[in-house]
């Protein structure tokens, strides 16, 4: 069974049971400046778990694109892996333990063939005022005890670290508002032998690699307050399962780079360094790992850099390097980054069918990167040189440097502590550790001056930018024309960026104009509401924006000023609102927060699009 049909297979199971499927999401979150990568299927539904109603109603399914750059230190095992594809079944406030985890056991039992006797599962064991979780535990014990299975050796309970589940982690980790709650997880033995280096006795949660984790049902019911949890409005479902490691499962191979999914990409790789996976698995599967999330990140239109999307993707095209390098130096890498290139787009079209067109970009990125990382190695050779002409390049033995040195090498030519190493030098790697601590206390006041404005929380700020987005829209369509159209936006706590097509400069006169009408939008506090209607009426009252979000007939529309009504004459439904756009939410209630609006910059970037930067709030 290959990986599109596990995926077909799963979203056709939960389509029997009622679910809508929801799109893949870009990797890049739009309007979230929390995170850098859409890491999980339910970061684009967190409004949802908080009480918000879904266009598509209260059971969703999808497969979800995902990059955890957390995970970056992680790869190289035989489960780990940063970008991972995630099979995700949601229940807004509908089923919950009693359904899904018999659900769950049946797609992997009856549907993926998944020997039951194999399977192992994990189940919250309390905390603070939070109890165990004894209902997951009865349903376990009865789906095995069907089956003719003892439940004693199958359950396991482990506390917060393990079998619970938010985007920050750790319920104390977790910042007000935020949702969270307890999870049971699926195991999958692989049954290899256990390595005592990991502790005396193997279970599901053992590092020793026995234990494959392949699904994680977490009981959404729970929000964080300034006094501890109290429940959300919906006891919610949101199940994650990876892709790649179902299919390790039902391909029993003990290594998911072994599959029928990664062995293509690790013959590419074999074969463009003239080695082989048994002798340099470690490496290999970096470099796949790496490889496969670059590809997808320059596809969603990251180039590498020195911040947020663009340095974690500069990290894995040299980490990725490195690796190649520490198997065989490749003098021209060309041929090389477009055969892997080619062999991972092939393995993945079926669900990413643009990687196809996108194929030449994606190869000069990398290589352009490749090709910097070698230039900077250079330099900082020739840095340290100079400084010290007594160790010559050629010349074998400790190329002590001083650690003020090795933190330029790091600091000014971008080189992490492993590469430096790996050019030779040597350093004290605490002496280091303790200079980036300075170093990051010194950027953190930094940022804090950046935000004493008297700004009120980030999330606020980014909500209040998002309204700003619609205002501003709005404004250039009545300024430029309704060619005009949105293309895409990003929004910080700082800033908006918003991209649209049109093809001129805009003059200082026409920039003023676009100001002074969102001003008077704001200066007049109108009300915003949403309503979920078809999508034949949103076209009527001429909703705009990016909608790309099939909802099967419905939408949400976001109305900035007034309702939408009918018309008592032609029965044409109409609307008096100055703003109507397709939108996901969430979005300020009253124009009035968003104090002042102004434009500081525009680009062309390029196709006929203009990319525009403000700034809203009352620190302008
Ligand atoms: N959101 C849960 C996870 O990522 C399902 O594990």
């Amino acid at each position: 069974m290959k990986a599109s049909e596990i995926i077909k297979k799963y979203i056709s199971f939960f389509e029997k049971r009622g679910h809508k499927r929801i799109v893949n999401s870009p990797l890049i979150p739009q309007n979230d400046p929390t995170t850098l990568f859409t890491s999980s299927g339910m970061q684009p539904l967190v409004q949802y778990f908080l009480g918000e109603s879904h266009p598509l109603g209260k059971r969703l399914v999808n497969v979800q694109n995902c990059f955890r750059a957390a995970d970056i230190d992680e790869a190289g095992d035989n489960r780990h892996t940063t970008f991972f594809r995630m099979l995700g079944n949601w229940s807004l406030g509908d089923y919950f333990k009693r359904e899904q985890l018999p659900w769950f056991f049946e797609f992997l039992t009856d549907v993926l063939k998944l020997d039951p006797k194999r399977l192992y599962v994990s189940i919250f064991s309390g905390y603070n005022s939070i109890p165990r979780d004894n209902e997951s535990a009865r349903i376990w014990k009865k789906l095995f005890e069907d089956l003719g299975i003892d439940p004693k050796d199958k359950i396991f309970y482990y506390g917060v670290d393990k079998n619970w589940w938010s985007r920050a982690g750790l319920p104390q980790d977790m910042p007000k508002g935020e949702p969270g709650g307890p999870d049971s997880e699926v195991f999958y033995d692989l049954g290899t032998a256990h390595n005592k280096k990991f502790g005396n006795k193997c279970h599901p949660n053992c590092q020793c690699g026995r234990f494959l984790e392949i699904g994680n049902s977490v009981f959404m019911e729970y929000q964080k307050t300034e006094d501890g949890f109290k429940p959300l409005p919906n006891k919610n479902v949101d199940f994650g399962g990876g892709l790649e490691r179902l299919l390790a499962a039902v391909e029993n191979q003990n290594d998911i780079f072994q599959t029928s999914l990664y062995s293509p990409i690790v013959s590419a790789i074999e074969k463009t360094t003239g080695s082989s996976y048994k002798e340099n698995s470690r490496a290999i599967r970096i470099i796949v790992d790496h490889f496969v999330a670059a590809v997808f990140i320059v596809k969603s239109g990251v180039s590498p850099s020195n911040k947020e999307q663009g340095y974690v993707l500069r990290r894995l095209v040299r980490r990725a390097f490195d690796n190649i390098n520490s198997i065989r130096e490749i003098e021209n890498m060309v041929v090389s980054t477009k055969t892997v290139v080619e062999s991972i787009i092939s393995q993945y079209k079926t669900t990413d069918p643009d990687l196809v067109q996108n194929f030449e970009r994606i190869v000069s990125t990398i290589l352009e990167e490749i090709n910097k990382y070698r230039f900077t190695i250079n330099k900082a050779r020739s840095f340290i040189q100079k400084k010290y002409p007594q160790i010559g390049d050629e010349l074998k033995g400790v190329k002590k440097i001083s650690i003020d040195d090795a933190f330029i090498l790091y600091s000014t030519h971008g080189l992490s502590p492993t590469q430096i190493k790996s050019l030779g030098y040597v350093f004290s790697v605490r002496e280091f550790a303790k200079k980036m601590e300075e170093h990051q206390r010194v950027s953190r006041k930094g940022a804090q001056g950046k935000f004493a404005g008297g700004l009120v929380d980030h999330s606020d700020q980014t909500i209040i930018g998002h309204t700003a987005t619609h205002l501003m829209h709005q404004a250039l369509r009545d300024v430029l024309g309704n060619k005009v159209f949105q293309t895409g936006s990003n929004i910080t706590s700082e800033r908006i960026r918003f991209d649209f097509s049109y093809d001129k400069k805009l003059t200082n006169e026409e920039i003023s104009k676009v100001e002074k009408i969102v001003n008077e939008k704001i200066e007049k506090n109108l009300p915003v509401h949403f309503e979920i209607m078809p999508l034949k009426k949103a076209k009527e009252i001429g909703a705009i924006g990016l909608f790309n979000e099939k909802y099967e007939g419905k939408v949400k529309v976001y109305f900035i000023g007034g309702p939408s009504t009918h018309s008592v004459r032609s029965g044409q439904p109409h609307t008096q609102a100055y703003s109507v756009e397709f939108c996901g939410g969430p979005h300020v209630d009253f124009t009035g927060k968003l104090k002042r609006f102004k434009i500081i910059r525009q680009e062309n970037i390029g196709h006929s699009q203009r990319r525009i930067y403000a700034k809203v709030g009352a620190f302008l």
